[in-house]
Formats: structure tokens, sequence, C-alpha cells
């Protein structure tokens, strides 16, 4: 619900309030985010301490809450924009204009955003409130989007920059929000990493004076620093405390600019990374920053999560597929890597089928001349070589046994050893006179070019007409350098996002999975499109506790494929057992990604049981909510929770990492159950929910390095 009194804008959610109002002088101040407030005229007035040294209009904001401030005038703290205008100086402050409020929520052109309706068909109350700030001197105006659900305790927001000047205005940077918080002493929890090593949660407190800048600059989102930020009270932890989130729907270059103030109030700031950004705004012209969704918990981060993972859930992923039940798969990457013929492929599905698995990925390979990664990119032909039947027949094949079908692409990329490229070396990215950084042997397509988009877009088409394809694994693998002038990777953004667009709404009836290299553009931006996203490379279960645990902190665990592979692991070389690999893997989208006709009759059997369990908990996976109960990062324990939102049904996986003598083994209370009931396990065995929830179980590990329990319980009637 928004309501408006006297210029004070007041957005009601589930449990939250968002307040801003207009200052004396025309600014556009913020009043309170946090727990919800009555819907009246506030008492408490805006107080804050003037102490600044300067005054431009005989006041200054340097101390004051804003909602969208500027750098340089009467705020001299990180500013949420930069504008060169017509005079050639930086200087801007934007006032009030004026406010409307619509039913629904806000759209923003060629990008992704939150969706209005829900995929349930349910109605969340959506209303959106745009309120125009202007600047007349810089020549621009600032219209700010809020979004607001009855059903959800975030806002999202996001900006839109106009020209309304006569003359060109050059936009260097735009937040798409700003978010300021009292001064306390609060922990920055983000999301760092690496390839083979994503989003691996790191805390620390910010101090007075102090910038953190939680930024990508290496083209999509990255493996390096995922788009989710917290910020939390001291003391705050899974499950108590006060929190704050931010997460952007996109997925090139991001910032979230935390700047704690010599007063100690903190701001956080988050949109396109400034560096290397530009737009030239023509006389009218209007540019349209990202979405990003900020969040208030007062059950510290596991409800950030929880309300975010319904969210996306809900109101983001594509609604076709967000809520259906996922097949499981069987990818032949890590079974021959590029050396397969039809027939191979075609022995893995059977025996995959026989396990009771349901869909088969063909990845990386079929096409061009790809025998191993220095070629073929970009030549999206069958080879015959290794494919006889073309992807008609194969589809077929693996159709006749009773399994879908589905294939690897990677749509943007070259290799300079391609037909493509040969024919077109202008469509890759490079600057003219710079012989373009390899990476992987491949370079970028250049999609802010239409012809190279409607390529890609046709090309693909074309293959996915080719057969029974209902399955598409959306690779993307490397960095991007050699970007030909500023503001480009945004264009870039902008592209990809027409390509999948254009690709999704063609196929509604694929179900479409990102990756990049692993996780590298694990973000609310593809969300978008895909439903389920590849969370990393490294499918070792030991590393997969971090990664998995660290994803699930910003993201649902609807959205995290998860693999169990063979060992030594081909990433790191450790030897899991099968059943903590599957243990693991269980909290995400299921599958596995080995060589299944290798199997010995045990291993084969005990896969067969695996994926029953994976049939019958994936409804709990898609659904339920998310506890993390023991850290990974914080001891030799980790343990995670799946439960139903009517506590009818939980999973529960713990694993000790390396065993120990001595120190008894931690015990582990669960969440989210109905106390006064009894639960029943698999095998029967009862459980009272008070002492599950109150005094925990004690998990009987294996005497083993990486041993893992599960549990799955249901509520007896
Ligand atoms: C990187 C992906 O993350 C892998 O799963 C695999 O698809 C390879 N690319 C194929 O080249």
């Amino acid at each position: 619900m928004i309501t408006i009194n006297n210029k004070t804008i007041h957005l009601q959610g589930r449990d939250i309030s968002y307040v801003m109002t207009v200052g004396e002088h025309g600014d556009l101040l913020h009043y309170h985010f946090g727990k919800k407030l009555g819907d009246r005229e506030f008492s408490v007035p805006m107080s804050y301490n003037v102490w600044s040294a300067y005054a431009p209009e005989g006041y200054t904001l340097e101390n004051v809450p804003q909602e969208y401030p500027s750098y340089g005038y009467a705020d001299l703290r990180p500013g949420a924009y930069t504008v060169e205008n017509t005079g050639g100086n930086e200087v801007s402050q934007l006032k009030f204009k004026s406010v409307r409020t619509e039913r629904g929520a806000a759209e923003i052109k060629g990008m992704p955003c939150l969706r209005e309706s829900s995929c349930t068909g349910e109605d969340h109350g959506a209303e959106t409130v745009y309120v125009t700030l202007a600047d007349e001197a810089a020549g621009i105006e600032a219209e700010l989007a809020y979004t607001v659900f009855d059903r959800f305790n975030i806002i999202a927001r996001s900006v839109v920059i106009k020209n309304i000047s006569d003359k060109p205005v050059v936009l260097k940077s735009v937040y798409s929000a700003c978010l300021e918080l009292d001064a306390n002493e609060r922990d920055i929890i983000y999301l760092p990493g690496s390839w083979a090593g994503e989003r691996q949660p790191e805390r620390c407190r910010v101090h007075r004076g102090m910038k953190l800048d939680i930024s990508n600059e290496r083209g999509g989102s990255g493996h390096n620093m995922n788009p989710f930020v917290i910020a939390a009270e001291k003391g705050a932890d899974e499950e108590h405390g006060e929190a704050f989130s931010m997460s952007l729907v996109y997925s090139g270059n991001h910032s979230t600019l935390v700047s704690c103030a010599s007063d100690c109030t903190l701001r956080l700031m988050q949109g396109i990374n400034p560096r290397g950004f530009e737009s030239v705004l023509e006389p009218g012209e209007s540019f349209a920053a990202p979405q990003s969704i900020i969040c208030y918990s007062q059950n510290g981060f596991g409800g950030i999560s929880r309300e975010l993972s319904r969210l996306y859930r809900e109101h983001l992923c594509p609604p076709q597929y967000s809520m259906k039940e996922r097949p499981i798969l069987i990818n032949n990457w890590e079974a021959t890597y590029f050396d397969f013929t039809e027939d191979k492929l075609v022995e893995i599905a059977e025996k995959a089928k026989e396990a009771g698995m349901e869909l088969f990925v063909m990845d990386d390979g079929w096409f061009g001349a790809r025998n191993n990664d220095d070629k073929g990119l970009g030549d999206w032909t069958v080879t015959r070589k290794k494919l006889p039947s073309g992807l008609k027949g194969l589809s077929e094949r693996i159709n006749k046994l009773g399994m879908k079908f589905g294939l690897w692409i990677e749509p943007e990329m070259v290799n300079p050893d391609s037909e493509l490229y040969r024919a077109h070396p202008d469509w890759a990215i490079h600057v003219s006179g710079r012989k373009p950084a390899e990476s992987r042997q491949q370079l970028i397509l250049d999609i802010t070019k239409p012809e190279v988009r409607e390529y890609i877009i046709e090309s693909i088409k074309k293959v996915l007409s080719e057969g029974n394809i209902e399955y598409v694994k959306w690779d993307m693998n490397r960095p991007m350098t050699d970007m030909p002038y500023p503001g480009y990777n945004h264009r870039y953004t902008l592209g990809l996002y027409e390509i999948a667009d254009a690709l999704t709404k063609a196929f509604p009836n694929i179900l479409f999975e990102g990756c990049a290299g692993g996780g590298g553009r694990f973000d609310p931006g593809m969300l978008y499109y895909y439903p389920q996203i590849w969370a990393s490379d490294n499918s070792d279960a030991v590393a997969r506790l971090k990664i998995q645990y660290g994803t699930s902190m910003g993201y649902p665990v609807s959205a995290i494929s998860a693999h169990v592979t063979a060992v030594p692991n081909h990433q790191n070389g450790r030897v899991t057992p099968l059943k903590t690999r599957a243990d693991v893997a269980f909290a995400g989208v299921f599958g596995y990604e080995l060589d299944i006709t290798k199997m010995d009759d045990e291993g084969f059997e005990m896969i067969k049981r695996q994926v029953e369990f994976a049939k019958r908990t994936r409804k709990l996976m898609l659904e339920g909510d998310f506890y993390r109960l023991q850290s990974p990062f914080e001891s030799n324990y980790c343990a995670w929770e799946a439960a139903s939102q009517d506590g009818r049904e939980v999973f529960l996986m713990c694993c000790k990492i390396l065993s120990d003598n001595g120190i008894a083994d931690r015990r582990v209370r669960l969440l989210g159950i109905d106390e006064g009931a009894v639960y029943k396990d698999d095998e029967g065995k009862l459980y009272y929910g008070d002492e599950l929830a109150n005094r925990g179980i004690m998990p009987e590990y294996e005497k083993r390095d990486f041993a893992a329990v599960i549990m799955h319980l249901t509520k007896c009637e």
C-alpha cells in the first residue's frame, strides 16, 4: 500500500514501512526503512545534526538522509549520480517536482525486473510510486520508481535520468538506489569468490570514514563479486538481528558503494559500476538504470534469504518454470568432455534412464570443428562426424528411451579459429589498432551490433528447431576486455537481454539454465530469463558446501543447479563418498555429470536410490524455506534444512567435514517446524517436534572424512 500525506510518501509491505518526505527546501529526504509504521502523519520529526562548514543555499544536506543524493553542492559525501552538464561542470542538486502512484510494478525498458503478477496467480498487491526530481541548472530530471508488494518485505527501486536541456549532457555515474542507515555499529556481509569458488561470504565492520566498493568490472556480474550485499547490526546472525540487503537485477559490471560518513551514518548505493561507464544523453533522451531490490529483516540473514527466495520464485524467474518441478538430468561434460560419439551419448542416456533420470544434456563439442576449446565457437551447425543423425536423430533416440533431450550453447562467443570469425572478424569485440585479448582461446561477439544479435538469434533458433530440444544450458566463458568505448559494458548487457528475451520468448517450453564458466553470472538479472543457474564448475562436495551455503544467502535453492560428479573430483582431486556428493546436491536442482556406464553395481544401485529420493523431495526444495544451521566457514560442520512453509515436511543435511575424535559432535536444532507435532522419518522412526527444535539431533556420522547425514521428515497427522 502507498499513501501520500502532505508530501510524505509511505510504502507499506507485509511487515515493513518505507517513508520519504519532501524537506522544507524541496529535497527528497529519507525518513524510515524498517519495521512497519502506522498509516498516519508521523509524530517524530526528521531530525539530524546540522554542523556543516558550508551552506550553499543557507542550509546543507551533509548530515541528512536522502533518497537520491548528489555530490558537490549541499552534500560532499559520495553522490548517487554524476552528470557533466551543459556548463561543463558536475555540480547538481535535484529538487522535488512531482509524484504519482500507479497500481502494478515498475517496468524498466530493455531490462529484467520484478514481474507484477505472481507465478502462483495470486494478487500480491503491487503498487509503484514515481517521484520526479529536477535540476534545471544541470539540465536533468530523475524519475525514481519504488515498487512495493503487500505480501513482501522488499522495495524495488530504479531510476530514469532525462536530459531536459537543449544540449547534450554526459551521465558519468548512476546508482539505482541509495539506502541511508543511522549511525550504529554495522557489519557488511558480501559474496566475493573466484572461478570454482564462487560466493564465499565475508563479513567486515564498517568504521567511521571508511568506503567499501563491493564491485565487479570484469564484464558480467562475475565470479569475483556478486551483486548482493547485506548491512547488519553488530551481533546479527543467521536468525537474529536487524539486516538490510541490496540485490541488483543486472548482469553487467556492478557496484555497491558503502560509505560510512564522519558522523558514522552509513550510505549504501547500488547500481551500474561507474568505472568505464558513460552515457551521452541528447536533448530529451533518457537513461534507465537497472532495478535494485532492497530488503529488510529482523530475523538476521536467514530472514533476508527466505524473503528473497520467495520473491524471486514468485515474481522474478520465468513463471512457467519457476515453481515447476525440474527434471533430474545427466550431463555428459565431465563424462566425455569433447570426446564423444552419438552412440556413447545414447549409452549414457540409457543407463541414466535405468537409474530413473529424466533429461539427457549434451554439453560442449557438438558443433562446427569443436573437438577442443580452441575452435568452432560461433559455428552453430551440428558436426555429423560425431552425430551422424543430427540433433533430430539424436533427440529422437533419447526421447525413445523416455528421456527429454537438452543441449549446451555459448552464443555470445567466437573462436578466432571458426568459420564465423573468418567471415566476420569485425564482429568480435576489439579496439582498433590492438589485437584483442583472448581467454580460453575465444573472443566475445559484439552484441551491441544489431546484425550480430540477429545472427545469434537466428542461428540458435535454427538449432533449437532441429530436434525436440527441451532444455538449454547457456554458457559464457570469459571476462570482458577490449571494451571499445565508455559505457560499452552496459550496452553489451542490454544486447544480452535482448537476445535472451528473443530466444526464451521464441521457445517458452524450453527450460533454460544459465552458466558462465560455472557461476560467473549468477545474478537476479539472469534469473529473470533462466529459473536455474549452474552454481560452479567446482562440483566437489566439500567445496560445494561453501558455494551453495554462500549462494543461498541471496538466492533460492530452486535456482542453484547442483550435480553429482565422479571422484577424484576433476577440479580439486578430492575423493568424497557418493552418498555425500548427493546429500549436498539435493539442496538444489539435482543432477549428475559422470559416466554412469562406468559405475559398479553398488554405485549404480545407490544412484537409483538417490534419484528416487530427489524425486520425492524436489517439490520441497522448490517451494520450501531454507535455513542455514551450521556454517562450513566457521567450523568443521555444515548443516542446512529445507522446511515446507506449513512445517509439514523437512529435509536436513548435516556434514562433518574432517573426522576427528575427542570433541563431541555438534547437535543440530531444526527451525521452521511445528514444535507441537510428531514427525516421522522415511524409515518410520518418530521424533517430537519440540525435541527437534529445542534439544536438536545428534547426527550419526560415519567414522571417516566428509561424512554426511540426511533426514527427511514428514509430520504425522
Ligand atoms: C564451462 C561450464 O561451466 C562447464 O559446465 C562446461 O559446460 C564447459 N564450459 C564447456 O565448455
